[in-house]
C-alpha cells in the first residue's frame, strides 16, 4: 500500500515538475491553471496523510519557515563580477577592436543577450540539488536567500536529468526580475491596501527577495533567466552557447532572445533592434550584453578588478526630459562635503517624478554654464541620482542668475565652507554641524548599511528635530510611545518602524562597519576587514596600524582612518551602546578559509582550466598568500605553460613546483 502511495506521490511530483519545465523553460504550457492546481492539491492531500513520505524537494515544500536571525553571509566560490559599459555604438566598436587586438585575430564570435534590469543571483546545486541561493552582494560575498528563491516555481529544486550525470558542484548565475504586468498588479494591490508603492519592477523584485518570511515572497510573482556559470566541478563545456543550451537541458530558464553574433554590424543591429523592441518586451531591460562565446578565448582575455574583459554591457540611451531650473541649493553630506543641487520644475521620467538633480560641484556648474532659471535636459538612468546633462542655450531667458558656491555658507550651521585641497568639492568643517550628524544617521540606516526600512531622510530629520535622536545609537532607544505621538506617525507606522529597527540589530560585520561611516571605509573594504577580523568588531578596534596596513587591499590612508576612528572615545561609546542595545553581529561563513593558512604561492604561465586571477582567488579563499615574485618565503610555484624565469628561480631555491593537475587536486582535496 505504502509503495503505491509513494509511487503516486512521485508521479504527481514529476508531473508538476514537468509542467513547470514546459511553462518556464520551454514556454509551452500544456496544463490549464485549474489542472495544475488540482495536481498540486492532490499531492498536498496525499502528503498530509503520509507525512513520512514528504521529500524536501517536493513542490509542496517550496514555502518554508520565516528566517529569524537575518540573512547569513556566504562567500561566492567564483566572484560575481560586474560588466563594464559601452554608452554608445562607438564604444561597442572599440570593445570588439580591443578583443581582436588582444587575441591577435581578425574576428571573434560573440553571443548577445538582453541586459535584464533585475538583481543578480547565484544558484548553487550540489549533485543536482539546490542547496543555496545567494544575492550578488559586493561580488565576493552575498546573502543567503534560499528560502525565498525556493518559492519561485521556475527555479528547479532538483535539476532535470541531462545526458550526463549532474556536476558535484555548480554555481549558476542569473537575474531575478518581475514581469512588467506582475509589477503593475502588485502595485495595484498595494494601493488598494494603502501600502507604499514600489517605484519600479526592479525595486519590487529586490524587496521581495529580501523578505525574512518566504510566505510574502511566494505571493509576489518573480521570474528568472540564467546566463552564466561560476565554479563548476565535473563539467566539460567550451562555449557560452553550449552552456546556455546545457542550462536549458537541466531545467533552467534561459533568455530566448540570446543570439550568436559574428560581426560588428550584426552586433549594432542586435542592439538597435532590442532598443526598438524595448517597450514591447514583457520585462525591463536596460541594454544588451555582448559576450565572447569561446571559453578558452575568455580565459586568455581574463579579467580586470571588477569586470571581465570578454564582455560588455551596451547601455540604451538614458531617458531624459526637458525642464527648468528653479533654484540652486546646497546640501551637506555626512562627511561635510557640500553639493550643489538644482531644484527643477517637476517632470516625469520613466515612471518617477523628478524635482531635483545633482550638479556635482562648482566645476561642473561652470563647465556647463548652468544658471538659475535656465531651461535644461535632466537625465536619469537606472537608480542613479538624476543629473542635468545640458542647458538649452537657445531658450535661455533674460533673468538667469549665476551661482557661485564660494559665496555661500554651510546651509545647515552657517559656518564658512572651504575648498578641499586638490579637489573640486567644498566642505563644512564644523564637527557639530547638524547636517553632518543627520547625514551619518541616514547613512547608518541606509539599504547597504543597517537597512532600516522606513528611516528615510524625512523621518530622520523629524526625529532629530523632535530631539529624539542626536546620534546613531539613540535609534535603538526609540520606543513606540515616542513615535506614535509624532506627526506623520500612526499606530501601524510607529510599530513598523520599531520592528524594522529591532530587525536591523541582527546584522553582519560588513554592514555594521560600513554603517559606522568610518572615512574611506566603504562596502568593499568592510568585507575585506570581515575576513581579516573574523567578523569581530573587538578585533578591528584593537588592530594596530601595522596589522591593518598588512591586509591586502587596505592601504595607509584606510588604516589611519580606522585607527583615528577608534581613537575617538565618542565613537567607541557609540559602538558600545549599539552592542549593549542588542546589535548582534553574525559571523560570515567562508568556505574553507583556513586550510592553506601561512602557505605562500607564486603563479606563473598560462593554464587550461583556470585564469590566473581565479587561481589566486581560490587559493586566497583557503587562506593562502599569493605573492607576485619568488623569494625564500615561497612554498609553492604553480606553473602553467610558457612559464618564464620564475621556474628557473624556483628551481634554484629548491621551491616545490606544482602543475595544473596537482593544483586541481590540491584545491579539490581542500574542498572535500
Ligand atoms: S553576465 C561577469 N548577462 O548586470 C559578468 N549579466 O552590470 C556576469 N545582468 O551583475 C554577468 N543581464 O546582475 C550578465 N544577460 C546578462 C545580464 C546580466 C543582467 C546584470 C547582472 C550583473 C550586472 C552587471
Amino acid at each position: 500500500m505504502e509503495s503505491k502511495i509513494k509511487e503516486k506521490i512521485k508521479h504527481l511530483t514529476d508531473k508538476i515538475n514537468e509542467h513547470n519545465y514546459a511553462y518556464y523553460v520551454l514556454d509551452q504550457p500544456y496544463l490549464s491553471d485549474a489542472e495544475y492546481d488540482n495536481l498540486f492539491r492532490e499531492l498536498e492531500s496525499l502528503e498530509k496523510d503520509n507525512s513520512e513520505l514528504i521529500q524536501p524537494s517536493s513542490p509542496t515544500q517550496r514555502v518554508g519557515h520565516p528566517i529569524k536571525s537575518g540573512f547569513q553571509n556566504y562567500s561566492h566560490d567564483t566572484p560575481m563580477l560586474s560588466l563594464s559599459n559601452a554608452i554608445n555604438e562607438q564604444e561597442i566598436h572599440d570593445f570588439t577592436q580591443r578583443i581582436n587586438k588582444w587575441l591577435e585575430q581578425e574576428s571573434t564570435s560573440y553571443i548577445a543577450e538582453p541586459k535584464i534590469d533585475g538583481l543578480g543571483v547565484s544558484l548553487i546545486y550540489e549533485s543536482g540539488n539546490l542547496v543555496r541561493a545567494l544575492t550578488r552582494g559586493d561580488g565576493y560575498t552575498g546573502e543567503d536567500i534560499t528560502h525565498n528563491i525556493k518559492t519561485i516555481n521556475a527555479v528547479p529544486m532538483v535539476l532535470r536529468d541531462s545526458k550526463n550525470s549532474h556536476p558535484e558542484f555548480i554555481e549558476i548565475r542569473g537575474e531575478i526580475f518581475m514581469l512588467k504586468s506582475d509589477f503593475i498588479k502588485l502595485n495595484q494591490m498595494r494601493s488598494q491596501e494603502d501600502e507604499k508603492l514600489f517605484a519600479n519592477a526592479r525595486n519590487a523584485a529586490a524587496g521581495s527577495v529580501r523578505q525574512l518570511d518566504p510566505h510574502v515572497t511566494a505571493k509576489r510573482k518573480l521570474s528568472i533567466f540564467c546566463y552564466e556559470l561560476g565554479t563548476s566541478k565535473g563539467l566539460d563545456i567550451n562555449s557560452h552557447w553550449d552552456m546556455l543550451s546545457y542550462l536549458k537541458s537541466i531545467g533552467l530558464p534561459v533568455n530566448p532572445l540570446a543570439k550568436k553574433i559574428d560581426t560588428i554590424g550584426d552586433m549594432i543591429a542586435y542592439h538597435r533592434d532590442l532598443e526598438h523592441k524595448r517597450e514591447s518586451i514583457p520585462y525591463e531591460i536596460d541594454g544588451s550584453v555582448i559576450k565572447v562565446d569561446n571559453y578558452l578565448l575568455r580565459s586568455n582575455l581574463g579579467e580586470r578588478a571588477r569586470s571581465p574583459r570578454w564582455a560588455i554591457a551596451a547601455k540604451f540611451k538614458s531617458k531624459d526630459a526637458e525642464t527648468q531650473i528653479l533654484d540652486i541649493v546646497l546640501q551637506v553630506g555626512r562627511t561635510g562635503v557640500v553639493t550643489p543641487v538644482a531644484k527643477i520644475k517637476e517632470v516625469e521620467i520613466s515612471g518617477a517624478m523628478i524635482s531635483s538633480a545633482t550638479l556635482h560641484n562648482q566645476d561642473e556648474i561652470d563647465k556647463k554654464d548652468i544658471r538659475i532659471n535656465d531651461y535644461a535636459i535632466v537625465q536619469r538612468s537606472g537608480d542613479v541620482i538624476p543629473k542635468i546633462s545640458k542647458i538649452i542655450l537657445k531658450k535661455r531667458p533674460k533673468n538667469t542668475v549665476k551661482f557661485n558656491i564660494a559665496s555661500h555658507n554651510c546651509p545647515s550651521c552657517q559656518s564658512i565652507i572651504s575648498r578641499i585641497e586638490g579637489e573640486a568639492a567644498y566642505r563644512c568643517e564644523n564637527l557639530s554641524c547638524k547636517a553632518k550628524l543627520q547625514g551619518s544617521i541616514e547613512h547608518f540606516c541606509s539599504k547597504n548599511a543597517m537597512n532600516i526600512d522606513g528611516l528615510g531622510v524625512q523621518i530622520v530629520e523629524q526625529l532629530m528635530h523632535s530631539n529624539l535622536i542626536q546620534k546613531i545609537d539613540d535609534l535603538f532607544n526609540l520606543s513606540y510611545s515616542d513615535l506614535v505621538i509624532l506627526d506623520r506617525f500612526q499606530e501601524k507606522s510607529a510599530n513598523n518602524l520599531i520592528n524594522a529597527i529591532n530587525e536591523s540589530k541582527d546584522t553582519t560585520f560588513p554592514r555594521f562597519v560600513f554603517a559606522l561611516g568610518i572615512p574611506n571605509v566603504g562596502q568593499h573594504i568592510s568585507k575585506i576587514l570581515d575576513i581579516h577580523c573574523e567578523s569581530s568588531i573587538k578585533k578591528l578596534s584593537t588592530s594596530s596600524l601595522e596589522d591593518l596596513e598588512a591586509i591586502d587591499g587596505v592601504g595607509l590612508i584606510v588604516a589611519k582612518s580606522i585607527i583615528g576612528f577608534f581613537n575617538s572615545p565618542s565613537n567607541r561609546e557609540t559602538i558600545k551602546n549599539c552592542l549593549n542595545s542588542g546589535v548582534k553581529i553574525n559571523k560570515t561563513v567562508f568556505r574553507n578559509s583556513k586550510e592553506l593558512k601561512d602557505v605562500t604561492f607564486v603563479i606563473t604561465g598560462s593554464f587550461k582550466n583556470y585564469k590566473r586571477n581565479q587561481i589566486k582567488e581560490l587559493l586566497e579563499r583557503k587562506g593562502a598568500k599569493v605573492a607576485s615574485a619568488i623569494s625564500s618565503k615561497t612554498n609553492f610555484l604553480v606553473m602553467g605553460e610558457n612559464a618564464g624565469s620564475k621556474a628557473d628561480k624556483a628551481q634554484a631555491l629548491n621551491i616545490k613546483i606544482i602543475n595544473e593537475n596537482k593544483l586541481s587536486s590540491l584545491l579539490d582535496e581542500q574542498n572535500s
